[in-house]
């Protein structure tokens, strides 16, 4: 039997084929590869090249491979981009998940992980936030990550399938061989934009807002290793194939670091002097946000083990420096 992973060769879901397969499961990746990179596919994975709206596709792979859980990471996950384009988002990540969901009954397979993400909390009342707490999103993206997660009870309820929701605080760094890493076009985000400074393509790090309610007034953010993240999608595969019941989960580790904390953690990894100015801020960002992710670890048994920014930083800076136009130059 083997495990299906919907957008295996983005981001997150390449490290989590590259830990499953170290765990030494059978591996199918489907993906579109409109955001994923084909050079990023795991070669011990068996690859479908399809988007998850295609339902005959789908129907076509559950025919060919015999799945027993699916981790479902196929979704576009920029925040700005959904503000000005909702119905993008709604067509890909809510119809896409439809028809997952659709092909999944139709062929009985019943366990899923998925990924959801902090901004399903929007704006917090309180951190460390726990999975209890009100979700209320203010950006179009957290709202289809909350709408599949709603979708995925109905049909829970429904069909007898069974999640786990895991919603994940700021996803960084890469895999330690430096052989994948992040790669996004554009790039939004802080750590991978940081480091452009010293790999030569960016003279300066833009800090949006310098006047938040913080220790040093930039936004504070809970950034955890992409390899964590990995290791918390078996657990949680493993958790449902062992009978535990549908839930939703938190993953970060619980410590905030600001934005000029991420830069001076990057200045000391590159021995680089990273030039900062302060700049206007970026509409729908909250000061703070900070998981407990106290459940996952309770019943999960989840234990991140990069809990060092720099740490953290570093393989990233490992990933970026060895494949500097990402995986345009991997070959
Ligand atoms: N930032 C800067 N300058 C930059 C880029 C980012 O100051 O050039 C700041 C942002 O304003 C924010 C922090 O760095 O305060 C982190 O920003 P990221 O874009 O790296 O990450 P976000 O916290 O905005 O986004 C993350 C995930 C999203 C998720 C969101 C939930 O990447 O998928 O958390 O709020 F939706």
């Amino acid at each position: 039997m083997a495990i299906l992973v919907l957008g295996g060769a983005g981001y997150i879901g390449s490290h989590a084929v590259r830990e499953l397969v170290a765990a030494g499961r059978d591996v199918v990746v489907a993906d579109s590869l409109v955001t994923g990179f084909a050079a990023s596919v795991h070669p011990a994975a068996r690859f479908y090249e399809l988007d998850i709206r295609d339902g005959a596709a789908l129907d076509a792979l559950f025919e060919r491979e015999r799945i027993d859980g699916v981790v479902h990471f196929a979704a576009f996950s920029q925040v700005g981009e959904s503000m000005s384009r909702p119905l993008k988002y709604y067509d890909n990540n809510l119809g896409g998940t439809m028809s997952l969901l659709e092909s999944m009954v139709r062929h009985g397979v019943n366990n899923i992980v998925f990924s959801s993400t902090a901004a399903v909390y929007g704006e917090p009342e309180r951190v460390p936030i726990l999975e209890s707490d009100a979700t209320v999103p203010t950006n179009c993206y957290g709202q289809t990550k909350l709408a599949m997660e709603q979708m995925m009870a109905w049909v829970s309820r429904a069909h007898g399938l069974k999640y786990t929701a895991l919603r994940y605080f700021n996803a960084s760094g890469a895999d330690p061989s430096g052989e994948i890493g992040e790669a996004h076009d554009p790039e939004t985000h802080l750590i991978p934009i940081v480091l452009q400074v010293p790999l030569g393509r960016r003279e300066k790090v833009s800090i949006f807002g310098g006047e938040y309610p913080t220790e040093d007034g930039t936004c504070v953010r809970d950034y955890i290793h992409v390899t964590d993240l990995a290791a918390a999608h078996i657990l949680a595969l493993d958790y449902l194939m062992d009978g535990g019941e549908s839930d939703v989960f938190n993953l970060g580790n619980g410590v905030g670091f600001s934005v000029k904390e991420i830069i001076d953690a990057a200045r000391e990894v590159t021995g680089h002097a990273i030039p900062a100015e302060t700049a206007a801020r970026r509409a729908g960002d909250p000061a703070r946000l900070v998981a407990s992710s106290e459940k996952a670890k309770r019943v999960l048994g989840w234990r991140p083990k990069y809990t060092d920014i720099r740490a953290i930083i570093e393989t990233a800076w490992r990933w970026h420096r060895e494949h500097p136009n990402g995986y345009v130059s991997a070959g």
